[in-house]
């Protein structure tokens, strides 16, 4: 599947976050290696902390449907659904992107205009915590 095909997806799901709060809607679509994809939004709540973002929605919900292994990952977001710039992943979903993908794992960042930028998840989280942290054994 294209990045851009994989973009098109995040889009849709993008229409679909439920963000009454902020206003600012995100959309992802993970391709797992089955070649399965699985979308998320963000879904905000009231109490502001219980909200998910749309990455992680989406990685979520591939693991629960006993996928665990990925190909790349397509975002995009917006205030109102209007992408101006690229949305990077924040800090948390990018720390639940290194429990399964690996450091060359492709991001893909819908801008405007319909462009994308490619990242690897090494460039948004060099020097991850990993379970390779929680060894005893010496490195
Ligand atoms: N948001 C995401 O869905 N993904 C990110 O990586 C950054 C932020 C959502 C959370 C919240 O609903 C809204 O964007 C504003 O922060």
């Amino acid at each position: 599947m294209t990045p851009e095909a994989l973009m098109e997806l995040a889009r849709e799901a993008m229409g679909r976050a439920y963000a009454p709060y902020s206003g600012f809607q995100v959309g992802a679509a993970l391709l797992g290696e089955s070649g399965r994809v699985y979308v998320g939004c963000n879904v905000e709540n009231a109490a502001y902390g219980p909200t998910c973002c749309a990455e992680r929605t989406a990685f979520f919900s591939a693991v629960a449907q006993g996928e665990r292994r990925f190909q790349a990952l397509a975002v995009l977001g917006g205030m109102g659904g209007v992408v101006s710039r690229p949305a990077a992943p924040c800090g948390v979903c990018r720390q639940v992107m290194a429990e399964f993908c690996p450091p060359d794992f492709p991001i893909y960042m819908g801008g405007p205009d319909g462009r994308i930028e490619k990242h690897t998840l090494s460039e948004l989280l060099p020097l991850a915590f990993s379970g390779q942290n929680l060894q005893t054994d010496p490195a």
